[in-house]
């Protein structure tokens, strides 16, 4: 669908216009260095502003460079992570920064492209970085401007696939040429802020996230139990003959489920076995 120059510029003041009054001062706001901005953009995937804002700024004061990150052991790394949950964004951190100090020479990615050949780097996280650390004038689309457009723009349309490409498109028209960065912080605040009591449209609901990878439901339950270990991990070495013992007894689950949980975890990387089989956070 192709807006009215009427309709866009219409729909920028309104967003704009309340944006003066609403907008949060949040500390990734006040940087355009991509590595704050992933750092900041991976924290935010599936975890709460508020939450956030803190583990952020002690993330930041820990590893304040990509360089001291990428020589930062994964074991501290998931410590500091603790309360954040989905354990593997920070072992895809700690990668990322290795990969880019061993094999872009410390030169963060310029491209979408070479962006989403880091680990744990979809295209939501790619375009953010465009975005909010390059400040260009690409559509960043996660689930709170997906239901912005499909509000404003698409609310009695289909659904599918078909849908996704037309919000991008309609989402690319809005873009106000020279204001990408404020315009994309502006939806942000305005879809957290102000599109609560917006039902999803049925449209908006049907459509699987695209920034995230769809689950299986036993993996959800396995999640659990993967976070319950890791928890304890954090706590210090144990053996894993003892540590089979007391989760055994904590959770009254089978000896080949803990196992093939504490497995999945080592080939994961989350967690090691020593020589002496002692289990630990990778040093
Ligand atoms: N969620 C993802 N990116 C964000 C940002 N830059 N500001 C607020 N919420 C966000």
């Amino acid at each position: 669908m192709k807006l009215t120059k009427r309709q866009i510029t219409s729909f920028q003041q309104k967003i704009f216009s309340w944006w003066k009054t609403h907008r949060r001062d949040l500390p990734w706001r006040h940087t355009r260095d991509p590595y704050r901005i992933m750092v900041s953009e991976v924290m935010l995937q599936q975890t709460q502003v508020l939450r956030v804002v803190a583990k952020y700024r002690e993330f930041i004061e820990r590893y304040p460079t990509i360089k001291i990150l990428a020589h930062a052991s994964p074991g501290a790394v998931l410590r500091i992570w603790k309360g954040m949950g989905y354990n593997r964004r920070a072992l895809y951190l700690q990668r990322a920064a290795k990969m880019i100090v061993e094999e872009y020479h410390g030169i963060f990615p310029l491209t979408e492209k070479d962006l989403r050949n880091l680990p744990g780097l979809g295209i939501y996280t790619a375009r953010a970085l465009l975005v909010f650390a390059y400040e260009q004038e690409v559509p960043l689309i996660d689930t709170n401007i997906r239901q912005i457009v499909t509000h404003f723009f698409l609310k009695d349309q289909t659904q599918g696939r078909a849908l996704e490409k037309e919000i991008e498109d309609i989402a690319r028209q809005l873009i106000p040429p020279g204001k990408s960065w404020q315009w994309h912080q502006a939806l942000m605040d305005y879809g957290a802020l102000a599109m609560t009591n917006v039902p999803a449209s049925p449209a908006g609901r049907q459509y699987p996230m695209t920034n995230r990878k769809k689950q299986k439901p036993f993996k959800d339950s396995n999640r659990y139990y993967r976070g319950r270990i890791v928890d304890r991990l954090r706590e210090g070495e144990i053996s894993e003959k003892k540590f089979l013992n007391e989760l055994g007894k904590t959770y009254t689950k089978p000896v080949a489920f803990l196992l093939s949980i504490i497995a999945s975890l080592v080939k994961d990387g989350l967690i090691e076995r020593s020589s002496r089989g002692v289990l630990r956070l990778p040093v």
